[in-house]
């Protein structure tokens, strides 16, 4: 099989169509509004290998567009050897995301992440063992979320997420009562939505709002239980530099309702 300048198997190519430039349209087609793509204003200059990693690499692992609401079956992203699939939204340098691909190869994982600095980091990671089971989504989670159609992923995953601590912003957190209804929906029965963050803050408004959403049940019993990551491993940046600063982290993890229970 050959090769391409980025020593990434060139018959991937052909598995997805290009796709990044379609997103745009395919946004504003869709009307989805594009409210949380806050706090990212003077991006880091890119390097000339993370531009050309952008422009050759990203499209031939894009999800591919024009999204629609509910349409998207996440499978048919992958091989068919893929079992299951989990989305993490914001995944910055894309430590935890292709640390967890790498360990669950049939598990497909989808990454969502607008960063551009971040997206290209972990293409760089990528390109130096590339593996089948990951697709990219250059945008905000909460489109992502919308395109998938109902009970489709196994997991979600949202690590440190930017907590806007302030009263007034708080409008821009990601875990709206409405993105975490979004999130209930796309995940299958007894499929989880796990939220790390180290602000006191941001993790009690989130139970609030998840209060709000019947289908989504938090699962700890005790301290221990949302002290403890769901899934210790590789730390991401804010992981590391929350245990530098000696602040604590608080791991919610919600289960998603039987959709029988409901009727
Ligand atoms: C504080 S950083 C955490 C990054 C990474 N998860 C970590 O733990 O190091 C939050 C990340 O979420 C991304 N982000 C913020 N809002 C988002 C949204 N609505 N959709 C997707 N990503 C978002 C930001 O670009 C940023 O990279």
């Amino acid at each position: 099989m050959g090769k391409d300048r980025f020593g990434v198997p060139s018959s991937r190519g052909s598995l997805l169509k290009p796709s990044s430039e379609t997103h745009g349209a395919a946004r504003r087609a869709a009307g989805i509004a594009r409210k949380n793509l806050y706090g990212r204003g003077s991006p880091r200059a890119l390097r000339p290998r993370e531009r050309a990693l952008l422009k050759e690499l990203l499209p031939t692992l894009s999800v591919p567009g024009p999204l629609e609401a509910g349409a998207l079956d996440p499978f048919s992203l992958f091989p068919s050897s893929v079992r299951s699939v989990s989305l993490e939204i914001g995944f910055g340098a894309g430590e935890r995301f292709l640390e967890a691909a790498r360990a669950r190869p049939q598990t497909g994982f989808i990454g969502c992440e607008f960063y551009r600095k971040g997206i290209a980091r972990t293409l760089s990671a990528f390109a130096a063992a590339p593996m089948a089971n990951i697709r990219l989504y250059e945008g905000a989670g909460e489109e992502i979320l919308d395109s998938l159609r109902d009970a489709s992923l196994s997991e979600i995953a949202v690590l440190f997420p930017d907590p806007w601590p302030k009263r007034r912003h708080r409008r821009r957190r990601f875990s709206q009562a409405a993105s975490l209804r979004s999130a209930a929906r796309a995940l299958a029965d007894g499929g989880l939505l796990w939220i790390a963050t180290d602000s006191p803050i941001f993790s009690a408004w989130t139970l609030m709002q998840a209060e709000r959403v019947g289908s989504l049940f938090w699962t700890a019993a005790r301290a221990e239980d949302w002290r403890r990551s769901p899934y210790p491993g590789v730390q991401t940046r804010y992981g590391r530099k929350a245990a530098r600063g000696g602040r604590g982290v608080t791991h919610l993890l919600f289960r998603r309702a039987a959709r029988a229970d409901f009727l």
